[in-house]
């Protein structure tokens, strides 16, 4: 560490100068090919990599052999550093470099930077394109006050099994409503100018097809027909690349027997040709290497070839570019050409965002101070971690709770902050967190009501988890019998019982599949116990994946899902919980009744045996009805609402034509709230078979009580189209049913015939 700093600032003393700076006037193409026509292959591999830094648990440390990487012009992007004075730090060795190319800092700013918001699963279930955007705003504000240039993010991956760690990290199932949010995103964290120092670059990832592992085994091989790839899982890529995203992160995974990171087909021919992409595409860590594992090359050697080859224009940490394309070259398998072109491409991101006119134009520290974690970005993350939480039941209407009599508070949720602020909150700072405890207990007392606390279980008792994720200092040493006890005491003592149990943050993400996704540890036989004691239950579950509630269904009184919130996740779930804020939330993947059911989604296709609980040989299974727990777009509110007058502006459609949808909505209930208005459609006969519902529109509206407002949807042939076996974008003329509702289950239905 100490060498480090000494070397930093011997490096330092020798006072930097700036690239030069573009004449006035001068084309971007034109600065960059004479900068390129300067370049060494060292320098121009050097633009071509991207090493992360090492962040020392005393402020973010660099090791020393990627200060001279940096300096000799060898490396030419940087992650995992941020922080306006270390920023500069690095930013300045750059401009010791002989052409002095700003470095590019990169960082997963997932779901917020410093002021956390809810994970993205947790935030899709807002349907609120508007919160989406401004939450990348704010990440992307506080990123560059912070350094940053580049966010990793969004993650537009569709998933559709639980298991999968990562579906936290995505917006659910449905590429319709994972379009319009991935746009949003873009939006969000570009703004309309990358020059504008508060934007930064977006990173559509993981291209592609990343959501569907085999068997939710993160890492695992994706083998998916095109006509799958087109119609559900490649949209929202392509919607977030129509949002002008910036740079594209190619997948881990095997794609239907080439990795991503090697696939010409996905990189050059669909994301470049096809799509016209302009921007770079990075590869995910270490992923070049890692194709010697797939096995589709024999070595790093022909690894970094194939990669340069199949598009891809900047190794992440891999160091394969940096040590093996000179080689390629000399033995023409790869050529000047091809380097080039990957070379201005992340020449041209730099220029975008104006570092060549100014290297150090993230890394001012008075602006960190003043944007960062501002009482208006604060706000902001509770209003949508409120907006994102689902009511899954409310047995008796229990919930709003008032702040009277006794009510314990029992598990491993209750003062937990690490857990709240989620998986992948990057430079977040969990103890600037609220806990629910926090929230709920001055509110019990100024109520002069009791609160009472016990934790219960750990959120797991598994030795090998607890280390795997590191989460020792959190765990109650205490025997399971003494917890359980305690919590038996205090809920004896009780007018009800708030549970807050869940997983914890870790156990999803990356790297965090699991194979049960039930409650972990002994959570759920706590929860039976403490429900044996007759007095109502309250059930507040954290979780970054759908988890399968049926006992907790049949038995506790009210269900909220309260993912992981971020910074104000305390705040959020006690206004929820005391009726402050009303939940709006609907699910955005569908909640199975058991994990044998999984993948389960809403958009299924009928089969040849449409499910009949009369009849055998009808697809289904023995032991478990067919529909879900919870169907996506689901979830309950503290208000009701009615659907009345559906109409269709006309019966039938030509190509080209346009038709409304409208329904009424009616608030019944006698609190304001939000309801979130959903329309599918069904082509009835196609020439490949189709999916039972797809999600073509939402809306979100406002209604008092009593109010009814006549929502209305604009839609045309287009709406109605889809890739159909030669992968051809066709309208084809038939009978279609088009549906209106809260949710996928509840729909009222009208026909459509296209001529
Ligand atoms: C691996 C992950 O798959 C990716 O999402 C992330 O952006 C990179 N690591 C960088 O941290």
């Amino acid at each position: 560490m100490k060498k480090t700093l000494l070397t930093l600032a011997a490096l330092l003393s020798l006072g930097a100068t700036m690239a030069q700076k573009p004449k006035a006037g001068e084309s971007k193409e034109n600065y960059l090919q004479n900068l390129l026509n300067k370049m060494t292959l060292d320098e121009k591999l050097g633009q071509l990599t991207l090493f992360t830094s090492d962040m020392a648990s005393t402020g973010p440390v660099m090791r020393d052999n990627y200060q001279l990487d940096i300096k000799s012009g060898k490396c030419g992007n940087i992650f995992n550093a941020y922080g306006p004075q270390y920023t500069r730090k690095l930013q300045s060795l750059a401009m010791h470099s002989r052409l002095k190319i700003p470095l590019l800092f990169g960082y997963d700013v997932i779901h917020g930077h410093k002021t956390i918001f809810p994970i993205p699963l947790g935030e899709s279930c807002a349907w609120d394109t508007l919160l989406s955007e401004q939450s990348a705003r704010i990440a992307a504000v506080e990123a560059s006050a912070d350094g940053l240039h580049w966010t990793y993010s969004p993650m537009v991956d569709i998933a559709r099994d639980p298991r999968w760690g990562r579906v936290a990290e995505g917006s659910g199932e449905d590429p319709v409503l994972g379009s319009a949010i991935g746009r949003a995103k873009v939006r969000g964290y570009q703004g309309t100018s990358l020059k504008d120092k508060s934007t930064v670059l977006s990173c559509v990832k993981h291209f592609a097809l990343y959501g569907a592992p085999v068997a939710g085994r993160d890492y695992n091989t994706v083998d998916m027909s095109k006509q799958q790839m087109f119609n559900v899982y490649l949209p929202p890529y392509k919607a977030a690349i129509d949002a002008g995203a910036a740079s594209v992160m190619s997948s881990f995974n095997d794609i239907n027997g080439i990795p991503a990171t090697a696939n010409s087909w996905l990189m050059n021919d669909l994301l470049r040709k096809q799509w016209g992409f302009k921007g770079f595409v990075v590869t995910d860590y270490t992923s070049i290497n890692e194709m010697v594992y797939h096995g589709n090359v024999a070595n790093e050697y022909e690894a970094g070839i194939a990669a340069l080859k199949a598009g891809i224009d900047m190794d992440m940490q891999g160091a394969v570019f940096y040590n093996y394309l000179k080689k390629a070259l000399d033995e023409n398998k790869v050529s000047m050409t091809d380097i080039d072109q990957a070379v201005l491409r992340v020449l041209g991101a730099k220029w975008d965002l104006g570092l060549f006119e100014d290297p150090y134009l993230y890394c001012d520290p008075k602006r960190a101070a003043r944007e960062i974690m501002s009482k208006e970005n604060l706000d902001k993350a509770e209003e949508i971690a409120e907006a994102s939480v689902v009511l899954l039941k409310n047995k008796g209407n229990i919930l709003p709770l008032q702040a009277k009599g006794t009510i314990a508070f029992i598990g491993p949720m209750v003062k937990n902050k690490r857990d709240l602020i989620g998986n992948w909150s990057g430079a977040g700072n969990w103890t600037q967190s609220t806990s629910l405890w926090e929230a709920i207990e001055p509110r019990m007392t100024a109520a002069g009501a009791k609160a009472l606390y016990a934790m219960g279980a750990n959120v797991t008792n598994d030795t090998n988890l607890i280390k795997k994720m590191n989460i020792q200092e959190f765990i109650d040493k205490r025997s399971q019998d003494e917890l359980e006890n305690e919590a038996m005491q205090i809920a004896m003592q009780a007018d009800m019982v708030v549970m807050a149990l869940g997983e914890s943050e870790g156990m999803s993400g990356e790297a965090a599949s699991r194979s049960d996704i039930t409650l972990p540890g002994t959570q759920l036989e706590l929860l039976k116990k403490i429900h044996g004691l007759g007095k109502p239950v309250i059930l507040l579950l954290s979780s970054g994946r759908p988890l399968a509630l049926s006992w907790e269904d049949q038995h506790v009184d009210a269900i909220l899902q309260t993912w992981f919130l971020g910074t104000r996740s305390g705040k959020a779930i006690g206004d929820i919980l005391f009726g402050d804020a009303i939940p709006t939330g609907k699910l955005t993947m569908t909640f199975p009744r058991s994990v044998g059911q999984v993948p389960i989604y809403y958009a299924a296709k009928s089969t040849g045996r449409p499910f009949d609980p009369n009849q055998k040989y009808t697809s289904k299974y023995l032991d478990i009805e067919n529909t879900p727990l919870y169907p996506f777009g689901y979830g309950l509110s503290y208000t009701t609402y009615a659907y009345s007058n559906f109409k269709l502006s006309k019966n039938t459609l030509a190509e080209g034509e346009y038709f409304d949808v409208q329904v009424d909505v009616k608030n019944t209930g006698n609190r304001a709230g939000k309801e979130i208005v959903q329309l599918y459609t069904r082509d009835l006969v196609g020439s490949s078979t189709r999916p039972m519902k797809e999600l073509k529109r939402f809306a979100k509206i406002a209604l008092e009580p009593g109010e009814t407002k006549t929502v209305r949807f604009n839609l045309s042939s287009e709406d109605l189209k889809f890739f159909n076996y030669d992968l051809n974008w066709v309208l084809e003329p038939g009978k279609f049913k088009v549906m209106v509702g809260p949710n996928s289950n509840e729909l009222l239905e009208a026909e459509l015939e296209v001529k």
